[in-house]
């Protein structure tokens, strides 16, 4: 078996090295980098599943196959939970291994240059330093894009970590304001009782130390764009300011009758949902239809999941070059955790992820353990299978797994229950469940 299995896999572009025992693989996989474990679930000194579980844990780089001439498909599940990336029956099906090392050997060079072709992706559809290639996202980028020109005010809205200050640098940066100032002011950061001359500036003798007047930020902003973050913040006497310099485009210093013409577009962003707290009473509704004329959202990451790889990637990028590491990818189970996590934070969580990861990092590439590390406790991978549905990638494992059972005994589902180690009964809820007719 280890002779012909050496073959193949030396045919298949494999350098091959054979063990005859569990502990023996171990020691050296310790000492020499592999990409590939292909390991029997039944050895003499150690059980399978449990040399997969230490080399998950001490070399997380390395890929395992799990060969097994007993197909229950409960082991099956377990091996893939652990982070087994194939899972054979024996008698072995030559092709099959065939197919599964050639995948493997596209994955590894595609992994040797991902982080430098997916960052690239990522940057040629950059819009104004924000990364994403979902259709939600491009959509948002061509919205903003239409409306630069044009917006006086606009509402950004989203979680926290979506983007919105990004967007916001985006809308100045793609209106005809550019080389205008852009000036920020967050609105929760500001005393209640400075805000007014914050904004609107005041005159000399306005208020006990106003030895000076000064221009407030609206001023400053002049033909530029002012970024109003966490607006819902804002006190309810200077909304009613705000609106007035929305609807006549003019700004009163505090303890002046003298209106001044200001044009400057604002540009207020809120991670509450502002019309809530219109329908409370803390947030003028007028204010909130004056700014939601133009309201663009950024979705949540979870939203769009397909942007996490391109986020990644050039986050990664960044770091790696600012480390000076040699990162170039990450291992498939490292890629899974950031696919599947939930992402409360947002973009902003994942670059931070990336970036710890990145620097806990040694070798070529991140792998799960720099990723749990960095996700912290809440989201441990072996959590995310319990008490929750399987994932998709564990749903379509096992299909693939009973679809193989079935063919090598020609479509018996009597000799296949009994493979697989379940009652028939048990076969074909899964059989109905994943919608599998007609094997032979
Ligand atoms: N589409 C994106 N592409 C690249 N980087 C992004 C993108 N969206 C967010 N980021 C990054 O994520 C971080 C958070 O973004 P930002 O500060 O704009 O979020 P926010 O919506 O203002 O969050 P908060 O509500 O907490 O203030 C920043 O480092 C930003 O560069
Ligand atoms: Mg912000």
């Amino acid at each position: 078996m280890l002779k012909l299995i050496e073959r193949i896999a030396h045919k298949a572009g494999f350098d091959v090295i054979t063990c005859s025992s569990g502990s023996d693989a171990l020691r050296l996989l310790m000492r020499k980098h592999a990409d590939l474990a292909m390991i029997d679930l039944r050895m003499p000194d150690v059980n399978g599943l449990e040399l997969l579980r230490q080399i998950r844990r001490s070399v997380p780089g390395c890929e395992v196959i799990l060969i097994t001439g007993h197909a229950s498909v409960e082991s099956a599940v377990d091996a893939i939970k652990l982070g087994a990336r194939e899972f054979l029956t024996k008698p072995f099906d030559f092709d099959r291994l065939r197919k599964v090392l050639a995948g493997i050997r596209v994955e590894l060079s595609r992994r040797a240059q991902v982080v430098a072709l997916e960052s690239a992706v990522a940057h040629q559809l950059e819009f104004c330093g924000m990364m994403g290639r979902s259709p939600v996202m491009q959509e948002v980028f061509s919205l903003i894009q239409r409306l630069a020109p044009h917006a006086k005010a606009v509402l950004l809205s989203g979680e926290t970590g979506t983007g919105k200050e990004l967007a916001a640098r985006a809308f100045h940066q793609a209106g005809p304001r550019q080389a205008k100032p852009f000036l920020t002011v967050n609105c929760s950061a500001v005393v209640a009782t400075l805000f007014e001359s914050e904004l609107f500036g005041h005159v000399r003798g306005a208020f006990t130390g106003a030895v000076d007047s000064k221009a407030g930020l609206f001023e400053a902003a002049q033909g530029g764009t002012l970024f109003l973050d966490e607006v819902g913040e804002l006190p309810l006497s200077v909304q009613a300011k705000l609106l007035r310099t929305l609807e006549f485009g003019e700004v009163q210093r505090v303890g002046s009758l003298q209106n001044r013409r200001v044009d400057v577009t604002v540009i207020a962003a809120t991670n509450r949902d502002l019309r809530a707290e219109v329908a409370a009473g803390r947030f003028r509704s007028d204010l909130f239809y004056r700014l939601n004329v133009v309201e663009v959202e950024l979705p949540p990451l979870r939203d769009r999941r397909e942007d996490i790889p391109y986020l990644t990637a050039a986050f990664m990028g960044d770091c790696a070059q600012r480390m000076h590491k040699p990162l170039t990818g990450l291992t498939s189970t490292a890629e899974r955790l950031l696919l599947t996590a939930p992402w409360g934070g947002n973009v902003r969580e994942l670059k931070n992820v990336v970036e710890r990861a990145c620097m806990l990092a040694d070798g070529n590439l991140i792998t799960e353990r720099e990723i749990e590390g960095s996700l912290g406790p809440a989201f441990a991978p072996g959590q995310t299978a319990q008490g929750r549905a399987p994932s998709a990638v564990l749903q379509e494992v096992e299909r693939g797994h009973i679809v193989d059972v079935l063919r090598q005994v020609n479509g018996n589902r009597m000799a296949a229950a009994k493979m697989l180690g379940i009652s028939r009964r048990a076969l074909y809820r899964r059989l109905e469940r994943h919608q599998i007719v007609d094997i032979s």
